[in-house]
């Protein structure tokens, strides 16, 4: 998985190391609690944490889904996690774009300028014209109705807000939004990545 860099970040793979801050981050429930349905697994140990990243970093069969630690190029805080994955229930895969933070680092535009680069990486390299290159034709942002700090980031974003509906992919209503490669090559799209 190649690192993509940012002004401020870099955003490479989980390793062993960022355990610590990982139990750290996935023990709280303020983070947990936006994630999924309840009942809510908190971390509780460094073993479950060094469990999670190798989940995390293991190289998926399918290029499109990534998993990336949101590192401060400056100070190498690791502040929180972006990642592509496929939603639940599609066949042919549809994709999901997602973010959170630790606490200590929400405030600073770190969510956006992650998520930014990633979803830019995507559409860039997803783009159909290799075997190594499957198409990502539209990101889908899906998010409990009331998490308006995640809902910013999506209009931040240039998220298309399809509105609070019945979800088609998890159970209850959901808060979607969507990007199209249309959408985003109106908006600019932006530089080819090696
Ligand atoms: C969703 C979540 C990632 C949003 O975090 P966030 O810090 O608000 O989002 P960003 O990192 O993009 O930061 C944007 C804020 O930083 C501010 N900011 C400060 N310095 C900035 C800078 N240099 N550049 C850009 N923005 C800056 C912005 O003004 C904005 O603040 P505002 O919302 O008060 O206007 C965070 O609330 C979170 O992790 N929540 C729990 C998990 C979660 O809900 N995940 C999403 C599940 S769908």
């Amino acid at each position: 998985m190649s690192e993509i860099r940012t002004e401020r970040l870099l955003l490479r793979s989980y390793v062993p190391s960022d355990a610590p801050r990982v139990l750290d981050l996935r023990s709280r429930y303020e983070v947990i609690r936006w994630l999924s349905d309840p009942p809510y697994v908190l971390m509780e140990t460094l073993d479950e944490a060094e469990a999670w990243i190798a989940k995390e970093s293991a190289p998926n069969p399918d290029p499109r889904m990534r998993s990336y630690a949101v590192e401060v190029a400056d100070t190498g805080l690791v502040v929180g996690t972006v990642m592509v994955a496929a939603l639940p229930r599609t066949e042919p895969p549809e994709y999901q774009i997602g973010w959170h933070l630790h606490p200590d680092s929400q405030g600073r535009g770190y969510a956006t300028e992650a998520a930014r680069a990633l979803l830019d990486d995507t559409f860039v390299r997803f783009d159909g014209s290799g075997p190594d290159r499957p198409p990502v034709d539209e990101l889908w942002c899906d998010m409990f109705a009331d998490n308006d700090a995640s809902a910013a980031v999506a209009r931040r974003l240039g998220f298309r807000d399809t509105g609070i509906r019945d979800d088609p992919w998890y159970d209850g209503d959901g808060h979607i939004f969507v990007m199209t490669r249309a959408d985003w090559e109106r908006a600019g799209g932006t530089q080819p990545v090696g």
